[in-house]
């Protein structure tokens, strides 16, 4: 039986223009309307959309906009700012956006105004960053504090760590940054390798304070200090701090709670890095820098909630996911900045969508019958294209595109700017248009080789286009892709910000612990191939 969803009128709608227009080439609406690449772009919040190069007709945003009205949108969107339990499965309220929310503003959970708290928790950060970034923070032995090291994983790590690279421009130079997040004990001994421990300030960032990985590290950590201070347990008060919601547990590991920055059960761990998970940001790029950073997201914010929604730049990037990912039967999107600075935003995308919307049932508990949660990944141009491009222009899977780019670099220098700018817009127009057999004849190829030099184009892309890298629009982009998974989980009907998926292989994990760890040969009731996988690691290690 076919869920509500793939047998609504909207749906059905989209399967028949589907089955019309999915051998258009993109040559020929280009070719059809010259002002296509005006018509299919929209401009907010400082950021420039050209979606014009997706494999779309004029009537295929209508289409897929009756199908966004007829979930009733517009109400979820209302929905998640006004602070309903959207996050079912843990019965939640979904308040991220209540983190960048003006001072003045009001937004109310289980009756209470949150805004007055989260902009105490900033306060807070900023005093301690000014002190920190000013040098009148002194660790155990009256040294003022060089090094910084976060020890998080999953959203107490990929925002940061992603934040601090994309605003390394903007940051102190005298602070170093480091980030430690596997439990593998290489992360943590490569990060401290070189820095000097009465130099050093750990931040223990954990949402609930109990990830094995981050409390492992962060036990490591605390050895590695006390063995520099002849185990003086007072140094611990200067050397670490922690950014959690659980201020019992952060209390039992020995941080006073004092040097605690508190969030919220209504943040999830992937849409927290513009709450206090942001401290390394705060103390890289400082408090203004921060603060413009919260603004960015907010005008974001307020664009999602206000905009038309075929203006809405959320909804579109989403509807167009919606499209391949449903009806032209996509699985991976690849997101390319041409900015160096934001190397490590598609990691950190990675969890925001997939640990969102990596979903097979829907709310109700029903399984779906579509697709849902593309793959994201990528790499920084023009790096990726001397590596996997060359699949996505001649490969048999379509994969569509988001290019990120910026019109002026941070770091002007000779003609870099314009070379990197000009790939980028090589790549989508060679994508799109692609190189007919006519076309590779007519430069005197040889018959044979022809077909291996034929770039059938039709390949989709959306540029994104913004002015320059900063701390605002930083705070944009992310918002961007934050509404666009909700978008997208909201026709899907599942649930975008619980992980259950997660959980298993944490259970598992502390199972076998033990077992690897013991020293009599332990009793091992797992399948025949995690037995011997065991014995073996037992033996070897
Ligand atoms: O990977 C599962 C997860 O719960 C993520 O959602 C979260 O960001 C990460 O682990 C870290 O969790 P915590 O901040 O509680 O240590």
């Amino acid at each position: 039986m076919s869920s509500a969803l793939t047998a609504s009128p909207q749906w059905q709608a989209l399967s028949d223009h589907y089955a019309q227009i999915k051998d258009l080439h993109l040559r020929q609406l280009f070719a059809d309307d010259p002002q296509r690449g005006q018509r299919f772009t929209v401009e907010a919040a400082g950021l420039y959309l050209d979606y014009s190069k997706n494999r779309i007709t004029a009537e295929t945003l209508p289409l897929l906009l009756d199908l966004a009205r007829s979930v009733n949108l517009q109400d979820r969107i209302e929905a998640m700012f006004r602070g309903d339990k959207i996050n079912l499965t843990e019965g939640r309220a979904v308040l991220h956006t209540a983190l960048r929310a003006p001072r003045d503003a009001s937004v109310i959970v289980d009756g209470e105004n949150v805004v007055p708290e989260v902009h105490a928790v900033l306060d807070k950060m900023a005093a301690f960053c000014q002190r920190v970034r000013g040098g009148q923070w002194k660790g155990h032995s009256g040294k003022r504090i060089r090094n910084i090291v976060n020890i998080g994983i999953g959203g107490s790590d990929l925002g940061p760590v992603m934040a601090y690279e994309a605003l390394r421009h903007f940051s102190q130079r005298d602070l170093t940054f480091h980030f430690v997040s596997n439990v593998d004990a290489t992360d943590f001994a490569e990060a401290v390798a070189d820095l000097d421990p009465h130099e050093t300030l750990f931040i223990v960032a954990s949402k609930t304070f109990t990830t094995i990985e981050t409390m492992t590290n962060a036990d490591t950590a605390r050895q590695w200090l006390l063995a520099a201070v002849e185990g003086d347990e007072a140094a611990i008060a200067k050397h670490f701090v922690a950014l959690s919601t659980n201020a019992e547990k952060v209390s039992a590991f020995g941080i006073d709670t004092e040097n605690m920055f508190e969030f919220w059960d209504w943040v999830g761990g992937r849409y927290s890095m513009d709450s206090a998970i942001g401290l390394s940001t705060m103390l890289a790029v400082g408090p203004d820098g921060f603060r413009d950073m919260l603004d960015g997201f907010h005008e974001l914010d307020q664009h999602f909630r206000t905009a038309p929604l075929e203006q809405n730049l959320p909804v579109l990037m989403a509807l167009l996911s919606i499209w391949y990912s449903n009806f032209f039967g996509v699985e991976t999107t690849a997101v390319l900045p041409y900015e160096q600075y934001l190397s490590r935003f598609p990691a950190y995308l990675q969890q925001l969508t997939m640990e969102s919307n990596g979903k097979y049932v829907t709310v109700d508990g029903e399984q779906v019958d579509y697709e849902t949660g593309l793959i994201y990944w990528g790499e920084p141009g023009t790096n990726g294209q001397h590596s996997f491009y060359q699949l996505i222009h001649q490969g048999t899977r379509l994969i569509p595109c988001d290019f990120i780019a910026f019109a002026k670099s941070l770091n002007l220098i000779g003609d870099h700017q314009d070379i990197l700018i000009a790939n980028v817009l090589a790549q989508s127009e060679a994508l799109a248009f692609g190189k007919t057999a006519e076309e590779v004849r007519a430069e005197g190829t040889e018959d044979w080789l022809v077909p291996h030099r034929v770039f059938q184009g039709n390949r989709p892309s959306n540029t994104i286009l913004g002015e320059q890298m900063s701390p605002q629009v930083l705070g944009k982009l992310v918002a961007l892709y934050e509404h666009s998974v909700y978008v997208q989980s909201v026709i899907w009907n599942i649930d975008a910000f619980d992980q259950w998926g997660v959980e298993l292989g944490k259970v598992l994990a502390k199972n076998i612990i033990p077992e690897l760890e013991a020293v009599n040969e332990p009793d091992l009731q797992h399948d025949s191939s995690t037995n011997e996988l065991i014995r073996r690691y037992r033996q070897m290690r």
